[in-house]
């Protein structure tokens, strides 16, 4: 291996008990978007729309992970990652989101899972990875009260069937993205787009996850229940008062408005006045339900955004400066390349004090790989891997609650309105053959692992 692949730290030193593992979900992987029963979901219907997706690429194959799952199963166990997330598709268990269950959805992720357990590989399953059933979009989606109860129902189900198995569960993954961009700047499935649609998804999408979790918790005695965040370490452009203020409105929205409810702490309009607005949806039971006591929280850090004042985005007074724009070094993803903001979020969820547990549920990059010799020398990617779990580890040797850290992704995949062009696997697919080359960065990891 490379000189440049080594690491001065080793497996060893985050302890015996850290969980190293690699993060999927459903829609980014599976294909077979129309088969064994399954119904559509929003992101299928978005996905068809003109324009929707980058290129107009069509995720209805993704990387076949349906039909391939014990070949990429085997890969992880190949890398020595012992922890594999995956999402379930809500419409292949429930095709019209609520009402009769499919088995065959059932009967797939049971394969699934009992082909994990046999390679001694460790299921962690999230609930919700944003692809809601189209039938209950046609209701309304996330803007419906009633979303409460239908994804009670269907975590339900979900704990019913797979909880003899599954002891690590994740509610939601990253309720900030799923109604932002999908509810409010309509940049993602279902393409709604207002605060009015925005605030009562957040909303719903609260008392839902606390719902979920109740339902877990009910039907499965051993759960370690979680349920993930997305985060990032904001900083003003400079110490100007109108940008500091700014900043601190952005922080409140990316990383606040969410996990604050969870932890009892309500919504946290003092520090952005516009979420005050979401009492109008409330109900006199409401605060109670917002809350959950977690086992632990999953918090997904990809970069740092730099922010200014700006009079001209309504509610929130601010924007983002592109990385593009500031001689930053950044990713596929216009993302800029920033390993502290990982050690800065680790810590700031630790300063709550009603978090037991932290892990770091996804982190990863987007680089373009190139093939040369039938390999992948994607430097790019293991030096941005060896960086951030560098920072993990200092903050778990400085004390800060860290207790595992899954990669964002096992192979590439469907980067939803993205479509296939950001590549964050540690596998490479050829998506007109399907075929995987593992990356050196997958390599490495493998190494470290071992
Ligand atoms: C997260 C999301 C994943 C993946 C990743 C990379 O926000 O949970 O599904 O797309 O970002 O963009």
């Amino acid at each position: 291996m490379d000189k440049e692949m080594h690491v001065d730290f080793s497996k060893q030193q985050f302890g015996a008990d850290f969980k190293w593992g690699v993060s999927t979900a459903a829609f980014q992987i599976e294909g077979s978007d129309n088969v064994d029963g399954k119904g559509l979901s929003i992101w299928d219907v978005f996905a068809a729309r003109r324009g929707k997706i980058k290129k107009g690429h069509q995720p209805a194959d993704a990387c076949d992970f349906y039909n391939r799952f014990k070949d990429d199963i085997a890969l992880v166990r190949e890398l020595n990652i012992s922890n594999f997330r995956f999402s379930l598709s809500w419409t292949r268990l429930l095709p019209e989101g609520s009402g009769s269950i499919n088995y065959k959805g059932v009967d797939y992720y049971n394969r699934v899972i009992d082909f994990l357990l046999e390679c001694g590989i460790t299921p962690w399953i999230t609930i919700y990875h944003w692809d809601l059933p189209h039938a209950l979009e046609l209701r309304g989606g996330w803007t419906n009260r009633d979303i409460v109860s239908w994804f009670s129902d269907y975590s339900e189900i979900c704990a019913i069937n797979f909880g003899d198995r599954v002891i690590n569960w994740m509610v939601m993954n990253e309720p900030s993205v799923f109604t932002g961009a999908g509810y409010f700047l309509g940049m993602h499935a279902p393409g709604k787009k207002g605060l009015t649609n925005y605030l009562k998804a957040i909303h719903h999408s609260t008392l839902a996850t606390v719902a979920g979790a109740q339902a877990l918790r009910a039907q499965v005695h051993e759960a370690n229940i979680g349920t993930t965040f997305s985060c990032t370490h904001i900083e003003p452009i400079n110490q100007y008062q109108n940008n500091v203020l700014a900043a601190k409105r952005v922080d409140t929205l990316l990383n606040r408005t969410f996990i604050e409810p969870i932890l009892g702490l309500g919504y946290p309009h003092s520090d952005l006045p516009v979420l005050k607005k979401i009492e109008k949806h409330m109900r006199p039971q409401d605060e109670k339900n917002m809350a959950f006591d977690f086992d632990f929280i999953g918090i997904q850090c990809y970069t740092r955004e730099i922010v200014k004042s700006s009079i001209f985005v309504p509610y929130i007074g601010a924007r983002i400066v592109k990385a593009s724009k500031r001689k930053v070094p950044f990713t596929a993803m216009n993302w800029e390349v920033y390993p502290p903001s990982i050690y800065q979020m680790i810590k700031k969820f630790n300063a709550y004090k009603g978090i037991k547990k932290l892990l770091i549920t996804e982190n990863g990059s987007a680089f373009p790989d190139v093939i040369e010799n039938g390999k992948v020398n994607d430097i790019d990617r293991t030096t941005y891997l060896q960086n951030h779990i560098g920072e993990v580890l200092k903050a778990k040797q400085e004390g800060f609650n860290v207790d595992g850290y899954f990669v964002w992704t096992l192979t590439d995949n469907f980067e939803w309105a993205e479509g296939f062009h950001p590549r964050f696997g540690l596998v490479y697919v050829d998506f007109n053959t399907q075929q995987r080359i593992i990356k050196q960065s997958g390599l490495w990891f493998k190494e470290f692992l071992k």
